[in-house]
């Protein structure tokens, strides 16, 4: 029962929809004891990702379709090691982690051809910002994540242009009070909360993520 106390932890309408969707969705007993069903099948990511993985504002779970091969499998490694969704307040990130916990290598192998085979559509607009003061702050941000954050596989950087607004917003709260990148074997989100210092406030979350709206659809 750890993870109901989680969720329904500082409860709000939000998080209260992320909890009765796991709820009502049949991906229970997954939380509550996924040895007791066998066999089960490890495609059920589109239950909250959405139909084709196009994300999902109600239970806050992102876009998938179109995101890199090498960033979903790192994702998908580190909610399994349990060094992303690790913190009691990552409500999100918390119902992320049990969904990656009992991935095999061949069945996070499985996932990516099968997410790869999705048709890419860039996520709808709903953040409002001032993109241009947006463009001055990524110009720091677009050394790692590309001019049209495309996302640089060499440095572990993914796309974020067409990813779901109010997700990358999300992401970049919790890098930057330690919810995310917090653990010293993460040393990619270790960068990537080091690089939110430069954000001052949600208004300059606001904005960047405005001015990357503009990128690269
Ligand atoms: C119970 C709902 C639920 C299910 C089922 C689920 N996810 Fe998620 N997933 C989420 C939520 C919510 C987040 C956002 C976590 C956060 O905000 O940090 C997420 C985040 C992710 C991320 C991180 C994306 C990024 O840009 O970093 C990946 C990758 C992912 N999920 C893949 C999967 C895959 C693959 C499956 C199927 C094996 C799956 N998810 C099943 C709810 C779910
Ligand atoms: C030093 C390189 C670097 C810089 C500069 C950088 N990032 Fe990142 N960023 C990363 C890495 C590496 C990751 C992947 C972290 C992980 O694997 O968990 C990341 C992840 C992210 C994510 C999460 C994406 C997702 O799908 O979950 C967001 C959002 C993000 N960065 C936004 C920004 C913004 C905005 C800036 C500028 C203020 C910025 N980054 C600057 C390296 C960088």
């Amino acid at each position: 029962m750890k993870y109901l106390t989680l969720l329904v932890y500082k409860m709000n309408k939000r998080k209260l929809s992320v909890a009765i969707l796991i709820f009502f969705s049949g991906l229970t007993p997954l939380l509550f004891g996924a040895e007791e069903i066998e066999p089960y099948n490890d495609r059920y990511c589109t239950t909250c990702h959405g139909t084709d993985g196009r994300g999902n504002f109600g239970v806050q779970a992102p876009r998938l379709a179109g995101m890199e091969a090498w960033y979903l499998k790192r994702q998908l490694e580190n909610f399994r090691e349990g060094i992303r969704g690790y913190h009691p307040e990552d409500i999100e990130g918390l119902a992320m982690q049990p969904m990656a916990e009992k991935l095999t290598n061949e069945s996070i192998l499985d996932i990516l051809e099968w997410v790869e085979s999705w048709e890419y559509f860039p996520a709808e607009v709903t953040i409002e910002g001032d993109a241009a003061a947006g463009e001055l702050i990524y110009s720091q941000c677009a050394t790692c994540h590309g001019a049209e954050a495309e996302g640089n596989e060499a440095l572990g950087a993914p796309a974020l242009s067409g990813q779901n607004d109010w997700y990358l917003i999300t992401q970049l709260k919790n890098f930057k009070q330690g919810l995310r990148g917090g653990e010293s074997t993460d040393p990619f989100g270790q960068q990537m909360m080091v690089m939110t210092q430069i954000l001052a406030d949600e208004n300059a979350m606001d904005n960047v993520v405005s001015y990357i709206n503009t990128l690269g659809r």
